[in-house]
């Protein structure tokens, strides 16, 4: 697809971070845009934003949870009313949260919501949004997977569900390709898979999943960080705490690529048809470490240095 001008996209989590910045990025080339989200305060946000910078594109918010189903076939009934059409050009499967982490430990109601919307929400969309795509007459199907749909880890810790859930929007993704060129050639699948990107995916992530962890599973964290080497034996679990609150509010500081830098990497990857879509220096040499020496990808941190606690 080489321009957005007057056409259709569907946005998923278009509340904050990557969503919001492909809602904006869209509605500047004159593409009308539905987005959803579950945080509707954050959808208002980008949508009085989108209203500023695009006064006469049509912007829709709905919201939806991307992993029920029958929230998912009302948002598509909802956006095809208001855009007054049959035919949807552009989806972004983007929505998703982190967690999931442990499948040993960790919470199994955890492990399933995340898995039901990095997966489900993924998977339900496309069901609900690809036969419109189909009768378009031309579309394009993005599904954003991470680094962490090729490499199972975060440098030693556990990543199961989240993990799991992009490996299939991966494998889904690719899948695509085939299927298109023989029975849809006038649509294109791209699968993004980012780095790490400056957003609020970790505060997003606390505040779908909600709970609080219970002193024995804090114990649990300070365990895990101590056999990954982290020098924590004399921190108490209020520093523990402390710290893993730190290092959520900072997720979006220290990340080395913006989202609407990721956005417009989306966007240029989607115009020159590429099916993979890496972003950000640390994806890229991620998918040349695990290339490379497939046998020795887990053990490597996250900056390819070899982990110390299996030398
Ligand atoms: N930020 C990163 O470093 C990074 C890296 C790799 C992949 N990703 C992926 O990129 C995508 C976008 O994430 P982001 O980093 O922009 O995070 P974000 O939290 O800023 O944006 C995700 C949006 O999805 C929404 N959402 C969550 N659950 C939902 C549901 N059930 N239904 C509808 N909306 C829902 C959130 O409210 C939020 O607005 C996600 O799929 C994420 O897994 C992010």
């Amino acid at each position: 697809m080489k321009s957005f001008n007057n056409k259709i996209a569907v946005v998923t989590g278009g509340g904050t971070g990557m969503g919001r910045e492909l809602v904006l990025q869209l509605a500047k080339e004159g593409c009308s845009v539905a987005m959803c989200d579950v945080i509707e305060e954050n959808m208002e946000e980008t949508f009085g934003l989108v209203s500023k910078e695009s006064p006469d594109v049509l912007v829709t918010k709905h919201i939806c949870d991307v992993s029920n189903e029958d929230e998912v076939i009302k948002f598509k009934n909802e956006v095809l009313a208001e855009h007054n059409t049959e035919t949807i050009n552009l989806l972004f499967n983007n929505a998703g949260i982190g967690g999931g982490a442990s499948f040993v430990t960790g919470s199994r109601e955890e492990w399933e919501k995340c898995f039901s919307i990095c997966w489900y929400g993924v998977y339900y969309c496309s069901r609900a949004f690809i036969p419109h795509i189909v009768s378009s007459e031309e579309g394009h199907v993005i599904n954003t997977s991470s680094v962490n749909g090729f490499w199972a880890s975060l440098g030693g810790n556990p990543h199961t569900s989240y993990s799991a859930a992009k490996f299939a929007v991966k494998g889904f993704s690719e899948s695509l390709i085939d299927d298109f060129r023989l029975n849809a050639p006038h649509v294109g699948v791209s699968v993004v898979m980012p780095g790490h990107i400056g957003t609020s995916i970790a505060i997003n992530t606390g505040k779908i999943l909600g709970g609080e962890r219970s002193e024995e599973e804090w114990e649990m964290v300070k365990q895990n960080m101590i056999k990954l080497g982290a020098p924590v034996h004399n921190q108490s679990i209020d520093q523990i705490k402390q710290m893993i609150q730190e290092r959520t509010d900072s997720f979006a500081e220290t990340a080395p690529t913006s989202s609407s830098e990721a956005a417009k990497v989306i966007l240029d990857g989607v115009k020159e048809n590429k099916w993979r879509i890496l972003i950000g220096d640390d994806a890229k040499a991620l998918d040349e470490m695990v290339r490379r020496d497939p046998e020795g990808a887990y053990n490597i941190n996250f900056e390819g240095e070899k982990r110390e606690e299996i030398e």
